[in-house]
């Protein structure tokens, strides 16, 4: 593996990065998080749009591994007096830095900068296209939910069943589970308004998974996971349908729906906005995976920044 850039992966890939991060899970239990495998390389993370736990996930992940990182955002940078993506990719690359881990408003913006630099690239979301280490987590978390914490190595998610509700138009997370997940063996359902599923999903050919617009049909399913979605408003360009009170009695996970999910785990990215994706019962739910995949997020992290950048991995030059 040279760059992340995408979740699209094989089977065998997928299973293997997500072994490596059980390995790298382990350090949760350690008193001293510090391995030394990076020690001597620098990263950088270049962040061109908020974040809260992808970045500093990123950086105790490049950090537990020994890494010097480097924060750079957006707001701050020359980025902000009008220095393009490719100047900006330039310049940190000519102070020596072993690899860039990017998260920009563009789709496309980490494969140009992985083409332009020459050296591994991480995307960690590009606009509305995709957000691989998000999905390579969201699998960890629930490899670990289906299988038990002691019980996940080695396996997939053969047959395990997950509907993704809510914007899947402009979600980077739904675009990189519906690659990763089908590749592991499950059944992915989006999920959303008429409005808010691509075409491409909606005709149920091109992702190659199955779209939904009745939240209510697929709960009657019995998912195995159900993974909610933030509805990205800035992204949406002051169109907003449904309204807020049309989409929470279409497709909220509501107290109401929680109840008729009794075996179901629940899944969110976060950021979450409790009372309009799910309800606060809900997020706070035993079934809630919430603060597992932000855990999660960290081993998962260190396991891509290992793969690329270590020298027994034959990264990095
Ligand atoms: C997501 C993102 O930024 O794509 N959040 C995340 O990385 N955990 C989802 C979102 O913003 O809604």
């Amino acid at each position: 593996m040279k760059h992340l850039l995408t979740a699209a992966m094989d089977r065998d890939e997928a299973v293997a990065l997500l072994d490596l991060a059980e390995d790298m899970h382990q350090i949760q239990d350690r008193e001293l998080k510090k391995l030394p495998a990076l020690r001597g390389r620098t990263v950088v993370n270049l962040f061109f749009e908020d974040s809260t736990r992808t970045r500093s996930s990123f950086e105790i992940a490049g950090k537990w591994l020994s890494a010097d990182v480097i924060n750079v955002s957006g707001k701050g940078s020359s980025a902000s007096k009008g220095e393009s993506l490719r100047d900006t990719g330039l310049t940190i690359a000519a102070m020596g830095v072993d690899g860039v881990v990017v998260r920009s408003g563009a789709s496309g913006a980490p494969a140009l900068l992985a083409d332009w630099i020459g050296r591994p690239v991480v995307n960690a979301g590009d606009g509305t296209h995709e957000h691989p280490t998000q999905a390579l987590l969201d699998a960890f978390a629930l490899r670990r939910r289906i299988h038990g914490p002691d019980a996940a190595r080695g396996k997939a998610l053969d047959g395990v069943r997950v509907a993704i509700v809510g914007d899947i138009a402009h979600s980077r997370v739904a675009r990189s589970n519906a690659l990763l997940l089908p590749a592991l063996g499950a059944e992915v359902t989006l999920v959303g308004p008429p409005s808010l599923l691509p075409l491409a999903a909606a005709d149920g050919t091109r992702l190659g998974v199955r779209a939904e617009t009745s939240l209510d049909t697929v709960i009657a399913e019995q998912p195995d996971a159900l993974m909610l979605l933030r509805v990205q408003l800035e992204r949406q360009a002051g169109k907003v349908a449904p309204s807020a009170a049309e989409y929470i009695t279409g497709w909220s996970l509501t107290d109401e729906r929680l109840a008729r999910l009794p075996q179901t785990r629940i899944m969110h990215p976060g950021p979450m906005n409790r009372g309009l994706e799910l309800s606060s019962r809900a997020a706070d739910s035993d079934a809630s995976t919430v603060l597992e995949q932000v855990t999660a997020g960290v081993s998962v992290r260190m396991a891509v920044l290992y793969s690329l950048l270590a020298s027994d991995q034959g990264g990095s030059r």
